[in-house]
């Protein structure tokens, strides 16, 4: 198969769909790889570690449309891309259609086959190809959090481990999925006092079975939440409602209780964040103030590290990317449930039932589509 990877054009996105060892295991098996020029530079992978990896290098984008079976990107196509997609052609990406119409009309319009890394699953029931992204915000969100609360940056001037004779920063986690576990692993590494609070009775068992030594864990009541939130240096949002607009868990009113100079981290501020003072910010401008508290909301987190980021999204994508390119589309995914759970669109068709719900299309079912 022909696997093109174009540079990703959305701004301040430094990913990318391919890394070397990528191109290295496509070319292994058997397929043609066509990287554009540059495209791994943002993640740290020049040009010349993709040639040495057996694949070649394009000097446009509209080359590696025009010539790719399969294209495999981070981000979804944006409008130029969208124009270059072709009936037949595979393309392997996320997606979120669900609140963009305009991506969703384009795609069908092109007659191409997309598979959405959000929505392939796993035999748990869990999506493996946004885990990743999950365990690198988590990782994250204490180290922007121990910026935040840099006396220069506005925060309270506390050190997350404390010094000898000087107690550590107070951290709460509210959501102890993938980004809260992560997130409160790093943060008790810090040397933090932690404790996730979480609405699920077996999720806290198994944070307590397995890291009970490293953190606490609470019952996710509104009066539990307000109580560690008022005596919290750092709070890490990390709640997450399948397919609903995330729940606003503290309310203005109650920034009042909590410390001055606090923070707050919404890493879940990409389904509408989990404080009611949170709006989306960029890494230019990633924090701001409301009512001497703290907020870091931004929504792309997993850019700021774009080299662990990358590497972690491909080795999740490779297995399924090998099997698109060496069995074709539709043999993978009829091998595969969790992969043809990826599938969104099919030439001309939409193919996932969530997404023709919030946009008001018909769905064709995606076994259909399989024979189309
Ligand atoms: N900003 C970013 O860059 C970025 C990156 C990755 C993920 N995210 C977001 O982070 C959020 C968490 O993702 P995840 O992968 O950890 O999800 P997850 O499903 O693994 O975990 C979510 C947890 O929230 C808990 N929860 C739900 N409602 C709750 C409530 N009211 N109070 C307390 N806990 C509650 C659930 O029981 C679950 O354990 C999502 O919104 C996701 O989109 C953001």
């Amino acid at each position: 198969m022909k696997i093109g990877c174009p540079k990703e054009i959305k701004p301040q996105e430094f990913r990318t769909g391919l890394t070397p060892n990528g191109a290295r295991e496509a070319v292994a098996h058997g397929h043609d790889v066509l990287v554009e020029t540059g495209g791994g530079a943002g993640a740290g992978f020049p040009d010349e570690d993709y040639i040495a990896a057996g694949a070649r290098i394009a000097s446009s984008a509209e080359e590696i449309f025009a010539w790719a079976d399969m294209i495999v990107k981070v981000k979804e196509p944006q409008p130029v891309e969208r124009k270059m997609l072709r009936a037949g052609q595979v393309l392997f990406t996320y997606l979120h259609l669900a609140p963009d119409a305009d991506q969703t009309r384009d795609l069908l319009a092109s007659g191409c086959t997309a598979i959405a890394y959000e929505t392939v699953t796993d035999a748990n029931g869990t999506l493996p190809l946004l885990a990743p992204m999950s365990e690198v915000a988590g990782r994250l969100a204490p180290q922007v959090g121990a910026w935040t609360l840099q006396k220069a940056n506005g925060g309270r001037g506390v050190l997350m481990g404390g010094v000898p004779g000087v107690g550590p920063a107070r951290v709460v986690v509210i959501g102890g999925g993938v980004v809260g576990t992560h997130a409160a692993r790093v943060a008790a590494g810090m040397g933090a006092d932690v404790t996730v609070l979480d609405r699920s009775l077996a999720r806290l068992r198994y944070l307590d079975d397995v890291f009970g030594r490293d953190f606490k864990t609470s019952y996710a009541s509104a009066g539990n939440t307000i109580e560690l939130v008022r005596e919290a240096d750092l709070v890490i949002g990390a709640v997450l409602v399948p397919g609903a607009a995330a729940p606003k868990l503290i309310s203005r009113a109650q920034l009042s209780e909590m410390k001055p100079g606090a923070a707050l981290v919404d890493v879940a501020i990409d389904q509408g964040g989990c404080f009611e003072t949170s709006h989306a910010t960029t890494h230019r401008d990633p924090i701001y103030e409301v009512d001497g508290i703290m907020h870091y909301c931004v929504a792309n987190m997993p850019g700021a590290v774009a080299r662990t980021a990358t590497i972690a999204l491909g080795n999740a994508t490779m297995p399924f990317m090998l099997a698109l390119a060496d069995k074709g589309w539709r043999q993978a995914c009829e091998d595969d449930p969790n992969l043809l759970n990826g599938l969104n669109v099919h030439a001309g068709h939409l193919t996932y039932y969530a997404v023709g719900k919030a946009l008001g299309i018909d769905v064709l079912s995606p076994s259909l589509a399989l024979k189309q």
